[in-house]
Formats: structure tokens, sequence, C-alpha cells
């Protein structure tokens, strides 16, 4: 096994970050991305791009994604959005089927099984109560391991064991996580990622992992020529044969998107996860400490701020933050350090 990437070497791939504490909301491109985006472009301006080419980087995007989440690469399908992929994992449900999900949980995670048309019955409740809340009569618990609203983390081993008592599947939205904290995707029946935040990639790059059981009970309804045993023989007709592993759920990839993306997942992939976690974690927190809030290991800081007031302070800072569901938030990432710890505390007066 080779070894980390020294969080220094990862952190001298960006240089745009100070003030940025906006990771939660969309990633910064690696140099190495912006290098693959430019010289990509460069090739396509004389028509010297393929198909092929293209797919061949998807299918290595794959491999340093499976690499990250830590299973193999037949059990990651791609595509572009996770709404999309949710709307898959609804296809295992009998109608009628009980999902529980987070109050205040980013939409993508519910919609698609409020409007599966299936009459599928989504309860929600408080984060917290998420465990305590499966019941045999639920199905699958659909949650995201980081909320976006809030930047709280679940408690995701009492959400598997309780699962796995009632019988219900497990759904994990690892997409405000995957990049700082680490994952393991195999514990989950399945999870999905959107990579543009902090795996750093341009919009509509996303993963889905299942696990075998699953997978056989899910119905391809996004199907087409990716999706086949051999995508090149599946561009035409009724009769392709889809591919027997985690591919068949693949949605054709958005090329230009994988092309800076996967310089970005091998970068995370071959980065040390505990070490990213502790120091993007301990910036959060050194944060906290300046506003007076309870340490929480979370990259992801927010707070009350009903008016704006607090993210007014922080954007005439220059400092580029956002406003979620009435809080104000603020997303410390390997391409921060203490320095923008102390300013945006100082443009809260703090
Ligand atoms: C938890 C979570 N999941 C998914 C997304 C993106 O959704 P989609 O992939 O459907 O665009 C976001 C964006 O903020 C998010 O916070």
């Amino acid at each position: 096994m080779t070894a980390p990437t020294p969080l220094a070497a990862v952190q001298a791939e960006f240089h745009g970050g100070r003030r940025y504490l906006a990771a939660c909301t969309l990633g910064l491109p690696a140099r190495a991305t912006l290098a693959a985006l430019r010289a990509d472009l460069d090739l396509a301006e004389f028509g010297r791009v393929s198909a092929a080419d293209y797919s061949a980087v998807a299918e290595r995007a794959r491999g340093h994604y499976a690499r990250l989440v830590r299973v193999a690469p037949s059990a990651v399908a791609i595509g572009s959005q996770t709404s999309v992929m949710m709307s898959l994992l609804a296809t295992a449900l009998p109608d009628g089927a009980e999902v529980l999900c987070a109050a205040g949980e980013f939409s993508s995670v519910v919609l698609p099984f409020v409007h599966a048309n299936r009459s599928l019955r989504v309860r929600e409740v408080p984060l917290g109560q998420l465990a305590a809340s499966i019941t045999s009569r639920t199905a699958m618990v659909a949650f995201s391991l980081v909320q976006s609203a809030t930047g709280d983390i679940a408690d995701a081993a009492a959400i598997r064991s309780a699962a796995r008592e009632a019988g219900a599947l497990t759904v994990c939205d690892t997409t405000q996580a995957v990049g700082w904290l680490p994952v393991t995707a195999s514990e989950y029946d399945a999870t999905v990622c959107h990579s543009y935040k902090w795996l750093c990639s341009p919009r509509g790059v996303a993963f889905l992992t299942v696990g075998e059981e699953l997978a056989r009970r899910l119905s391809p309804v996004h199907a087409g020529w990716y999706s086949g045993e051999d995508p090149w023989s599946s561009c035409y007709g009724a009769s392709a044969q889809l591919a027997s592993d985690a591919r068949r759920f693949d949605v054709s990839p958005a090329w230009q998107a994988f092309v800076g993306a996967e310089p970005a997942l091998d970068l995370f992939a071959g980065a040390d996860g505990e070490k990213l976690h502790a120091y993007t974690a301990g910036l959060a927190d050194a944060f906290r400490a300046r506003l007076d809030l309870p340490p929480s290991q979370s990259a992801i800081v927010t707070w009350n701020d009903p008016d704006g007031v607090d993210l007014g302070r922080l954007t005439a800072a220059g400092i580029v933050a956002s406003g979620r569901a009435g809080r104000a938030r603020v997303a410390f990432h390997v391409f921060n350090d203490e320095a923008d710890v102390d300013d945006a505390a100082r443009a809260l007066g703090r």
C-alpha cells in the first residue's frame, strides 16, 4: 500500500482558499483539475477528444472514489445528481412503504420518495431521534451523514444498528462528508455522494454505492447505453445486456465534468482521511470557541442568523460564507487555515 499524500501536499494543490469558507456550497478546483480541464479544452478545440478517452477517465474516477470510501469499484455506480440516485433507490420499496428521514433534511434526499408516485410514506423526525424512531414498519431510513443546513453529524452507528434490528434499509447521503470525514460506504445498504463540494470536483459527478443484496432489489430505471455490460455494444435496441455489477445503475457520464473530477478524486483518495478530519474539524472547533459554541468535530459551523446580519458582516469583510434555513454557515476545508478562522471571528466582532 502506498503511503498517504501528506496534508501539506494536498494543501499545495489549492491556492484560492483564503477567506473562502464555502466548501459546503461548492469546492475549489485543485491545480490538477484546472490543468486537466484546460488540456481537455485545448484538445476539444481541434476535435482531438473521444468518447473512448472520456470513458477511460470516468472509469478511473470510479476507481478513485471506490478507494476513497473503501469499497470495490464493482459496487460503485456513476451519475450526475444524488436526487436521481435516490429515485433509483426508491424502486427497492414496496408501495406504501415507510421511509424515515430527518426533519430539515436536504430535499434531494427526501423529495424523490415523496414524489415516487407510489404512496410511499415519508416520516420526518429530528435528526437526533432517527435511530429511536425506526420501527418494524420502517422500510428505509434515508439521511445525510452531515446535515447541509446545520452541519450536524448523524449518529450513524446508532442508526445502522437500530435499522439492522428492525430490518430496515440504510441509505446515507455523504455529500457533506466525504472529503473531510472518513466514510466506509459498505457500512450502509447504499450511499450517494455528489463530489462538487468537499471533493472539489465540477458539478455533475455523483456516485452511488450499493451492497449486493439491495442491488438485486433495484430496478435499473435510468438504464442507458452506459449501463451495458459493454457500453459499446449496448448503444442500440432493446436487447442490450446490462452490467452484472453496480454499473448497470450508471447514468452516462457528463464527460467534461469527469475530466475535472478525476484528478481531484485521486487527490482525496490518496490523502490521509484521519488527518484531513482532524485538520478541518480542528479549524471549525477553533472558530466555534471564538463564538462561544461547544466543539462538535464537524467541519461545518452554523448558528442562528435569522435576519442575515452575521452573513452580511462576513460578506462585508470579503469572506465567502453562506446562509441556510435562517442560519449563517461557514465551512473549513483543507485549503483553509487559522488566518481564515481569525478573519471570520474578527468580522463578527469576536
Ligand atoms: C446533503 C446534500 N446532498 C446532495 C446535494 C446536492 O444534490 P443534487 O446532487 O441532487 O444536486 C447537496 C447540496 O447542497 C447536499 O447538501
